[in-house]
């Protein structure tokens, strides 16, 4: 009898530490999801982007200088709009971010000295038409010129054509470097 009912406490026991471990996990789990995102959110601003150290200081300069960090319409498009994949993809962003970031520092700290121009260079040749895109869809409805309008017609023909990159014909969209400033 008595050992039938201690038996049955213990399970009792067991069980709720089990319960309570559960409910501790869940806890972990939230609190490590919501530390991630709010560490993130901190370390893609473009303030952190282009003051945490001095290799990207002309990236932040010339990009305060770009339509991208300035126009009237009062609209940052932020470092991480045109040089991370899409946030709608939350695995890819995320491992993309961690990935470039982890890259910077160590670069930073055990790389050459920082080459802004081969840099430039680097990212150039791999920049794509698909942040742009992201944004500007229409683009035959929007542009106000006929110019643009055949320009952007070109592109849509041959969108893989080197000549119909986006920023070959706007080479300042991100970063302004034909500013006195940066001469
Ligand atoms: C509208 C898109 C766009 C935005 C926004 C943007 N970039 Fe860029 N970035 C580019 C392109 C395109 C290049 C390559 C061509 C060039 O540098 O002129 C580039 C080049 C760079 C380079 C290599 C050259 C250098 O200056 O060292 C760095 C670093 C960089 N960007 C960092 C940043 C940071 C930091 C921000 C935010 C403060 C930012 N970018 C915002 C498009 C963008
Ligand atoms: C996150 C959204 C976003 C992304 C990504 C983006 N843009 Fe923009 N773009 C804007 C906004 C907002 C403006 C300012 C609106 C305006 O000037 O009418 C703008 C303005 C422009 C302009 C007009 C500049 C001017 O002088 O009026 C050009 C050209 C342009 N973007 C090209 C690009 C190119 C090329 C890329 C990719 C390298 C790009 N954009 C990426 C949102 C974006
Ligand atoms: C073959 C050259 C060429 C290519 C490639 C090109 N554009 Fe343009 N774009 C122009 C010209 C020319 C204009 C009109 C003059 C200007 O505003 O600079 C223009 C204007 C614009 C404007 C301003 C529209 C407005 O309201 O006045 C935006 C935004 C823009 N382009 C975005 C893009 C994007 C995004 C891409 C890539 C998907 C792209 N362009 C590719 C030539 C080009």
């Amino acid at each position: 009898m008595q050992s039938a009912g201690s038996d049955k406490k213990s399970k009792r026991r067991r069980r709720f530490k089990g319960f309570c471990l559960f409910v501790l996990g869940i806890v972990f789990a939230i609190g490590a999801f919501l530390g991630i995102n709010f560490g993130m959110a901190q370390v893609s601003s473009p303030e952190y982007c282009g003051s945490s150290c001095h290799e990207m200081q002309t990236a932040y300069q010339t990009w305060e200088l770009s339509p991208h960090g300035t126009n009237h319409l009062g609209v940052r498009v932020e470092c991480a709009d045109c040089h991370l994949p899409s946030k709608d993809n939350y695995f890819h962003y995320t491992f993309a971010k961690a990935w470039t970031g982890a890259k910077d520092l160590a670069v930073h700290y055990f790389g050459p000295e920082y080459d802004v121009e081969a840099t430039r260079k680097k990212v150039q040749a791999k920049f794509t038409n698909e942040p742009c895109l992201r944004c500007h869809q229409d683009l035959l409805v929007s542009p106000t010129g006929f110019d643009a309008m055949a320009a952007h017609q070109g592109l849509i023909d041959r969108p893989d054509a080197p000549e119909n990159q986006c920023i070959h014909c706007h080479p300042g969209a991100g970063h302004e470097r034909d500013s006195k400033l940066h001469r």
